[in-house]
């Protein structure tokens, strides 16, 4: 058992080392790299601060990165998404220090991610960049040691090449969401069901039948507009850029905007990743009861400053559910706290997605110890190869086999003369 930790309960530990072992199940890709990773270590005795979701998925990855060799410390990415008896479980079972409680405040967060950085990291591993945040804010002096970072989502890739274009990123990172086989389908087909679980079980409501609005229609939001459609709401989606609304039309979903959805929306999910998708002025227009939430990274994306101001009274009629009342006597019904819903009342992706993501994140660390001081400072993809071999391995391990290309297809592809 690891001495250093803050966690919930020691207790829950048994709990969340059988449901860990249930996610593995579908993890088959990650566990193929993790018995590599056994016989050959290649983290062995780097020091990795890793701050992610704390679910029985990361729980996979991170004994994966220890069979490798890695000396890991992990934090919690969000202060609702953690599991905590698999927070414990890590802690008791795999020696793993963990610093994370569901719930806690965001003092309390930081002071983990400071825990998490104090391990004075060789490779950081993000999901919102908050360590590299940390790194360049706080904690320069530890930069001397830094291999390099992986980061994980649409929102910490934004975030660092923010700090690459203002000159201050001074060491590469890998944006793991840059992989095919980490945008395609964890945001496309993860976020899409599990944001669906997760305003299921915050509310028990149906959704067959109601108005359904979707913000953004990007990976993430064309995944949960498509599931919505799939359970029968009458889906609509709002945007920004021409070219992702005019897809959503031909998609065959209703495009308006948000002010114009918000007067006859039942449920309104944001994930576009920007802030104050919902705002005042769609407040304003809301009918009785509607239900909102959010599914991107960061709680910004519902104004819920203005959402306060503008009621006289908060109730609590569910867990996850923040009712407020406004002037005119109108409901309007937060989920989660404004928080990624998809991690704060359900349980995150599913592991056969996050299988590919944190396939992508193990060999994006063997990546960066294997080609130390030869990677230049900036955002860099996972080499195509490497994202190749996830795909293919994760075919296999799905019974499904392809066709290949024949020496004249090859030929014919790389080609120009042959025409009609
Ligand atoms: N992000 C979204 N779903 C996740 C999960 N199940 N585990 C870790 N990170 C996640």
């Amino acid at each position: 058992m690891s001495t250093q930790h803050d966690v919930k309960d020691l207790n829950l530990a048994e709990l969340g080392r059988k449901r860990m072992e249930w996610a593995e199940q579908e993890m088959p890709v990650l566990r193929l790299i993790r018995e590599r990773f056994a016989r050959e270590k290649p983290l062995e005795g780097i020091r990795l601060s890793a701050c992610l979701h704390v679910t029985t998925e990361t729980g996979n990855l991170m004994r994966t990165l220890v069979a490798g060799g890695a000396d890991v410390v992990l934090c919690g990415s969000n202060p609702l998404s953690t599991q905590d008896d698999l927070a414990a479980a890590l802690v008791v079972y795999d020696n793993v220090p963990v610093y994370a409680i569901k719930g806690e405040s965001n003092e309390v967060y930081y002071q983990h991610i400071k825990a998490a950085l104090d391990h004075n990291p060789q490779i950081t591993m993000d999901d919102g960049a908050d360590l590299v945040s940390g790194l360049l804010n706080q904690r320069t002096d530890l930069l001397k040691d830094i291999y390099g970072s992986t980061e994980e989502t649409t929102t910490g890739v934004i975030r660092l090449r923010a700090m690459a274009n203002d000159g201050l990123l001074t060491f590469p990172v890998i944006a793991v969401n840059d992989s095919d086989t980490k945008h395609l389908f964890d945001n496309r087909y993860g976020t899409g069901q599990s944001t669906i679980d997760g305003v299921i079980r915050a509310t028990n409501v149906l959704l067959a039948g109601k108005t359904f609005v979707v913000g953004g229609y990007g990976y993430c939001s064309r995944g949960i507009a498509e599931r919505a459609r799939g359970m029968g709401s009458n889906v609509i989606v709002t945007e920004v850029d021409p070219v992702r609304a005019l897809e959503a039309a031909m998609d065959g979903f209703r495009v308006m905007p948000m002010v114009q959805a918000a007067a006859i929306a039942d449920f309104i999910v944001t994930a576009t990743g920007d802030k104050h998708v919902i705002k005042r002025d769609d407040f304003e227009v809301m009918k009785d009861g509607c239900i909102i939430a959010n599914s991107g990274h960061f709680n910004v994306e519902i104004d819920i400053p203005a959402l306060e101001s503008m009621s006289t009274e908060k109730r609590q009629p569910r867990t996850f559910i923040d009712q407020y009342v406004l002037k005119d006597g109108r409901k309007i019904n937060l989920l989660g706290e404004g928080r990624l819903i998809n991690l704060a009342s359900a349980e995150g992706h599913p592991s056969a997605v996050m299988d590919m993501s944190f396939a992508n994140q193990a060999l994006a660390s063997e990546f960066l110890v294997k080609n130390k001081d030869q990677i230049a400072a900036g955002v860099h993809a996972l080499p195509k190869e490497l994202d190749r071999e996830i795909a293919s391995l994760k075919l296999q391990a799905m019974g499904i086999t392809m066709d290949t290309l024949s020496a004249e297809q090859e030929h014919y592809l790389t080609s120009w003369q042959e025409g009609t």
